[in-house]
């Protein structure tokens, strides 16, 4: 073989995924270990979505409705837009993917922060875009220096808010003067994935600003059902959006994008408020015990307005991150995002918070940490 691989696709490093737990008791030959590593619900899937998936595999000959006709309505209904305005995606990274897509082309600007989600950069890379990489301050977004970097190269601006990995949220009012000031040929993009962790009197009505408006830039959020609503295994996220921006999405995606199993279970989900607000819950309770945890063994943890948290454990973060899976515990080292004494965990039921708990006092004993 004599292949032609495009120097910009010889860039890109794949992204790092959590480690699965049948990998680490396959590698540790060990059994009963615990993930708090990839932000996932802790409570499981959504029983009403189980319920409805059993009930749809009998017509699975069939191709899935592509046009996520009962969903879309659903979304809308609970987001208070219209159904031209949600676009579906197989988890919200496709909607990433397919705003790059039909947004930019080779040579153009995009701006996103580090830390933040990775595949932003990476769908960027693909494409042959140009990726303006702005630094956090504080932890949080860097606004004056994003809207410094704004130009007429630029297509894309991705803020998740939440931040991953920090967990901190863009201050409302910070949020609406940027986005009064950002040129209007730009595509300023909300990743709202962490958004039902967020605190009620912080919630910012993002729909708000979909409006298409003389002067004003674009506006997509983006939302997925990988945490609140206990899917990310299916695969199902969305974009609400002006339905100008909608019928461009619909251009760059594949008919039969969504599988009908993620559709019926994501609507049913919808509608499965006791989950949803018993996920709340326990979020909130697990994010307690573990930060009075954390804080008790002398290391500091950082508010978050999600579902995980940062720890500085004040020494590597690989050294304590390998001696946490010895003992079973799946954390997240944050080294690979420039944080070298850092771990993100995130909240798991009681039973999984209080392992974390004994194995991370333990094993800052064991490295010499504490
Ligand atoms: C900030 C952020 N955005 C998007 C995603 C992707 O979520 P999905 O499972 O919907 O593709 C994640 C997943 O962890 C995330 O942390």
């Amino acid at each position: 073989m004599k292949l032609r691989i495009p120097k910009h696709i010889e860039e890109i490093t794949p992204y790092p995924p959590g480690k699965p737990l049948d990998e680490l008791e396959r590698d540790y030959g060990i059994t009963n270990s615990i993930k708090l590593a990839s932000n996932e619900n802790p409570l499981g899937p959504s029983p009403l979505a189980l319920t409805a998936i059993q009930a749809a595999l009998a017509d699975l000959h069939r191709y899935p409705d592509g046009s996520g006709y009962y969903l879309s309505r659903a979304i809308a209904e609970k987001d208070g837009v219209e159904p031209s305005q949600v676009v579906l995606g197989n988890g919200s990274n496709e909607i990433i993917e397919f705003l790059v897509k039909a947004f930019v082309q080779a040579g153009d600007e995009v701006i996103t922060s580090h830390p933040s989600f990775l595949m932003y950069q990476k769908f960027v890379q693909v494409r042959g875009g140009k990726n303006h990489v702005v630094a956090l301050k504080d932890m949080s977004h860097d606004l004056e220096a994003i809207l410094s970097l704004a130009s007429e190269r630029t297509r894309l601006i991705f803020l998740d808010n939440p931040n991953n990995p920090c967990g901190t949220l863009i201050p409302t009012d910070d949020l609406l003067s940027f986005i009064s000031e950002i040129p209007d040929h730009v595509v300023v993009v909300l990743d709202e994935a962490y958004i039902d962790f967020v605190e009620d009197n912080l919630q910012v009505d993002s729909k708000s600003l979909l409006e298409n408006r003389e002067g004003r830039c674009g506006v997509v959020c983006m939302r997925t059902f990988s945490k609140a609503f206990g899917l990310a295994g299916l695969r199902i996220g969305y974009g609400l959006m002006e339905s100008s921006i909608a019928a461009c999405l619909h251009k760059v995606r594949q008919p039969f994008n969504i599988n009908q199993l993620a559709l019926t279970a994501a609507e049913a989900a919808i509608r499965d408020g006791d989950f949803y607000q018993k996920t709340r819950k326990l979020v909130d309770q697990g994010k307690k015990y573990l930060m009075a945890g954390v804080d008790a063994c002398g290391c500091r943890s950082y508010p978050s307005q999600t579902n995980f948290f940062l720890i500085d454990v004040r020494g590597d973060a690989t050294v304590l991150y390998e001696s946490m899976l010895r003992r079973g515990v799946i954390v997240r080292s944050m080294k690979a995002y420039g944080f070298d004494q850092f771990i993100r965990i995130n909240v798991g039921t009681m039973i999984e918070n209080r392992r974390f708990a004994e194995a991370f006092r333990i094993c800052l004993k064991e490295c010499g940490y504490v």
